[in-house]
């Protein structure tokens, strides 16, 4: 068997992507919660590339967090794909494995076939090309084989002509070189062709004169899908929630509506998870066995344990921790907060920078007040306590284990454990009063409405 060989990675990522008509690049759009370059890399980096280096243009090289721990090359004028790619060059001196190159605007691109790319690169095949027919061939670029089906070259659609343009099997725009030729080929390209520009697409006919070999790899054209415009992110955000919704069918999640289901790449699922139509799970989220999500709830960032319940119309915000069997209902928010086994805040709460003990009951209307308008402080509930309807937990402060607290009180000290605390204002009671109300009023309405009667109303 021939030693695998040492892969790198070129992205290319400098295009303007003026049609987002953003003040974002446009590699830093999001996709379900991660950016479009994030995804690339994400795929590029399960190849275990020695090197990884991405092209971007100057404007965008000074920007914070771009592609941490890869090599930034910049790339002047956008003159091609092919002087992108010489770009990157001096990141690649002395790397003598597989180069495979990606574009940052494709985020559906998978490992799996940037491997198969690779993997086609040998002593006798110096480029590998992923080829595809889309239902619209549209402007892709055209691979032209030769009688014996080998891959001679590719055209741009801009310089094909009618019999070229008619070909089905389009270029997806993922390569992979020999990295030994790869400098050879890329100091043949010229700019003499319809764009004015430099064509990675030309190392194929460049390396065929050289009687170096030239593969096509095949596969699923959504893979190449590439963001230009908003509806294009819109486009590659459907096709992407759909892989995961498979992927979480196949894992064994109950998806009760999976066409309104929108999960993240990291989502986890213990099993037997059920889902409700209308949930939006964010990035970060964790959901442990039997756990069930109900509809119209959002969650991010929060770690979901076995057999809670969540939902409907509830909030997970980050650092949300649900212990086993604890319940978050309708219109409750969660944030920055353990909520404790078999806990349970039913209704209309804001639960944040807190710790539940377990079994707590925390009342209709429950908020902690965690904010003076400077800093934030955390609110502690021990285990087995009772905190009534419409309670203010005003932090810090500190509820007792088995404490109970009356409803409606605003609670700024610490109750100790077994006690009961309460603020209310004490009742009052006067007998008849509300009867002799109605009568005095009753009345007087009458009076009013004869008097208006009378004025000729
Ligand atoms: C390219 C291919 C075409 C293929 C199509 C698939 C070439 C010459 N053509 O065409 O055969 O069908 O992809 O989508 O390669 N980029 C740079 N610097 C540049 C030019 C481009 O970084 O100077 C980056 C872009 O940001 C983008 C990627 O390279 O991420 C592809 O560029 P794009 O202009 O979209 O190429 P196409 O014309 O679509
Ligand atoms: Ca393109």
């Amino acid at each position: 068997m021939a030693d695998r060989r040492a892969t790198a990675c070129v992205v290319l990522a400098a295009g303007k992507g003026t049609r987002m008509v953003s003040d974002t690049p446009k590699v830093l759009h999001r996709l379900a919660g991660q950016t479009l370059l994030g995804h690339v890399l994400a795929a590029v980096g399960e190849l275990v590339p020695q090197r990884t280096v991405v092209v971007v243009s100057p404007d965008m090289a000074e920007l914070p967090g771009l592609a941490p721990g890869h090599a930034i090359a910049v790339q002047p004028d956008r003159r091609g794909t092919g002087d992108a790619v010489r770009r990157a060059a001096a990141h690649l001196e002395g790397f003598d494995g597989t180069v495979v190159v990606v574009f940052g605007d494709t985020p559906l691109v998978t490992a799996g076939t940037l491997a198969r790319l690779a993997g086609c690169i040998d002593a006798d095949t110096a480029v590998a090309v992923f080829g595809m027919r889309p239902d619209d061939p549209g402007r892709y670029g055209r691979l032209v084989v030769d009688t014996a089906s080998r891959l001679e070259r590719i055209v741009e659609f801009a310089d094909a002509g009618e019999a070229e343009r008619a070909l089905t099997l389009c270029n997806g725009g993922f390569m992979a070189f020999d990295a030994a030729r790869l400098p050879e080929l890329l100091d043949a390209l010229d700019d003499g062709n319809a764009q004015g520009e430099f064509y990675l697409t030309d190392t194929v006919a460049a390396a065929r004169a050289r009687g170096w070999g030239c593969a096509v790899v095949e596969g699923d054209a959504v893979e190449a899908l590439g963001v230009n415009t908003r509806a294009d992110l819109a486009l590659v955000g459907r096709h992407h929630q759909e892989r995961l919704r498979t992927a979480a069918l196949a894992a064994g999640v109950t998806l009760v509506d999976p066409a309104t289901t929108y999960l993240s790449a990291d989502t986890t699922y213990g099993r037997d998870v059920v889902i409700e139509p209308m949930v939006v799970i964010g990035p970060g989220v964790a959901l442990g066995d039997r756990a069930h999500v109900l509809s119209f709830s959002h969650l991010e960032g929060a770690a979901v344990d076995a057999d809670v319940s969540v939902g409907p119309f509830a909030r997970l915000r980050p650092g949300a921790h649900l212990a086993a069997g604890a319940k978050v209902g309708n219109f409750v928010e969660v944030k920055n907060a353990e909520v404790g086994a078999g806990a349970k805040v039913s209704h209309l709460s804001y639960i944040g920078d807190a710790d539940i003990g377990a079994r707590a009951n925390i009342g209709a209307g429950t908020i902690t007040c965690n904010y003076d308008g400077f800093l934030k402080y955390r609110t502690v509930v021990g285990e087995d306590a009772f905190i009534g309807s419409n309670t203010a937990l005003v932090a810090p402060v500190t509820v007792g284990d088995r404490a109970m607290v009356g409803a409606g009180s605003t609670i700024a000290r610490p109750v100790a454990a077994d006690a009961m605390a309460m603020t209310r204002a004490p009742q009052t009671e006067r007998e008849g009063w509300a009867a002799k109300f109605r009568r005095v009023m009753s009345g007087e309405k009458a009076r009013r409405a004869a008097r208006k009667a009378t004025n000729g109303g």
